[in-house]
């Protein structure tokens, strides 16, 4: 017999019908009822023992974490929160959970000591909840582009360029690190690493994507994607997962057009399909917030944030706009932003975003036309010389979610740019060739996974909604 799910079971009409269902014990109480749960669903199935019929060795071993198969009849519920529940004929223990030592009892635990319990920590209700959400986002995105004509590409990991430039790169190599191979100059003599030049793990696919997207039209990149920033914070990981459409003809105003299509839908999709997942993680947040002070507590709860970032067009407002909001704001006049707003020209930190965000606007910002100076050398300059077709879509609790632009595509003006910020063409001279050979506007962006799915389950921290972070000082697991 092929075992049913326990969200099958659930919504299963009971006949008293004969089930077989294996799963994990969250609780067991009054040596009665079992609450198992499977991972299928948030909810668990009750089963219920007749205390009397079983050997008292075997109940000993059902504990909170234990696995189990129990068979039985499925019958209307007697008890209230379940329609269905099983009458247990038989269980056998897969394996039992010594409640000395298991670390995932039935009582509230922190996120940093679930963090350090990383492997066990996907069998409490609030990180399957959370895990269950994150594969309905990843579908949810693929869903959406293919749908919508692009083309699934696989960005290379290892790579030899630096596609932001920011150089926040970890070194990919075999070298003896005790006693590297060194040069004339007394220089590590990467010609002898593997690659035969020097080589790191990528922080991002875009340079390889227009490549492809100047063949394709519309392709996107999901994948991995690595930066050894050493930024503790709570909304960046050493390792994440980046998903980068990018669409040959596309300018700016589609790009952003694209953007806000696509955030709008992968959104609904979760609305629509993870209804009881999200009303359990909203539930959550209301607990955790009511020991906030009320200023710090969102003003909308879970659900109707998701839904009013669904429906609702995101503020498009140019960067010198904005710096004059945040120049003229209350925080900047009374000096309680950390870094001020003084200059056209400064680069915005979170705390900027965030102020624009859900103090001014109180809905989702896209921010363009930033300052050349503070953007990646590959982002198209503008007319007025000074600033590019760069696009931030700023989320609410969440700051900077996307970051993308409209490309340079003039060989001419690329060329001035890289010479000007000391890229050697010959480093990426293949990037310069879609420039030389049927070069047209394109465009694109980054959306940073981890960061959709925080936004998407209230969660604060982001080590909290990928399965295994990896953070500076930090790779367990
Ligand atoms: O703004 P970023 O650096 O843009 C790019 O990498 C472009 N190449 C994208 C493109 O145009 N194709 O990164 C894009 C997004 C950010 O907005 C953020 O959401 C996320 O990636 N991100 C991070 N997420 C977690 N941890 C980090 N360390 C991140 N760095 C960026
Ligand atoms: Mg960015």
């Amino acid at each position: 017999m092929l075992a049913p799910s326990v969200k099958e079971l659930l919504s299963t009409n009971p006949t008293s019908q004969e089930v077989v269902i294996d799963g994990w014990v969250k609780t067991f109480r009054s040596n009665r009822f079992i609450a198992l749960n499977d991972g299928s669903t948030i909810h668990n199935i009750q089963c219920v023992v007749n205390f009397e019929n079983f050997d008292e060795q075997l109940l000993k071993q059902v504990n909170t974490g234990s696995a189990l198969k129990v068979t039985g009849t499925l019958v209307e519920s007697q008890g209230r929160g379940q329609s269905v529940e099983i009458q247990v004929k038989e269980i056998f223990v897969h394996g039992d959970a010594d409640p000395e030592v298991y670390p995932i009892q039935p009582k509230k635990h922190s996120m940093e000591f679930l963090r350090e319990q990383a492997h066990l920590r996907v069998r409490t209700n609030t990180f399957s909840a959370i895990m269950r959400v994150r594969s309905a986002l990843s579908f949810a995105i693929h869903q959406y582009f293919q749908q919508n004509g692009f083309y699934y590409f696989h960005a290379p990991i290892v790579t030899g360029s630096d596609a932001e430039g920011a150089g926040e790169m970890f070194r990919v190599t075999t070298l003896n690190a005790k006693k590297p191979p060194l040069n004339d100059d007394g220089e590590v003599n990467y010609k002898e690493d593997f690659f035969g030049k020097e080589t790191n793990l990528t922080v991002s696919g875009q340079l390889e994507a227009e490549a492809y997207a100047m063949a394709l039209g519309k392709v996107y990149t999901f994948g991995p994607t690595f930066r050894a920033e050493n930024s503790n914070t709570s909304r960046h990981l050493a390792e994440f997962w980046m998903i980068e459409p990018e669409v040959a003809f596309n300018d700016l105003d589609d790009n952003m057009d694209l953007a806000e299509d696509f955030m709008q839908n992968v959104i609904k999709y979760v609305l629509e399909n993870c209804a009881d997942d999200l009303a359990f993680l909203e539930k959550r947040l209301l607990d955790e917030e009511k020991t906030k002070p009320q200023a710090e507590r969102s003003e909308m709860a879970l659900i109707e944030k998701l839904k009013f970032v669904s429906s609702n067009t995101f503020k498009r407002v140019s960067y010198t706009e904005a710096f004059e909001i945040l120049r003229n704001s209350k925080p900047n006049k009374k000096k309680k932003f950390k870094y001020p707003i003084n200059e056209w020209g400064a680069d915005l930190q979170s705390e900027h975003e965030r102020f624009l965000v859900e103090k001014h606007f109180k809905c989702p910002v896209i921010l363009f036309d930033y300052p050349a100076k503070i953007k990646a050398f590959y982002m198209r300059l503008n007319e007025d010389g000074k600033t590019v077709r760069a696009m931030d879509i700023l989320f609410p609790g969440i700051g900077e979610i996307v970051g993308g632009s409209q490309r340079e595509e003039r060989l001419d003006v690329l060329k001035e740019k890289m010479a000007a910020l000391n890229i050697p063409e010959e480093e990426l001279w293949w990037y310069l060739d879609l420039r030389k050979f049927g070069t047209a506007e394109h465009s694109g962006f980054g959306l940073g996974f981890e960061r959709l799915v925080l936004f998407a389950t209230g969660m604060g921290n982001i080590r909290d909604v990928i399965p295994f972070p990896r953070t500076p000082q930090n790779a367990e697991f």
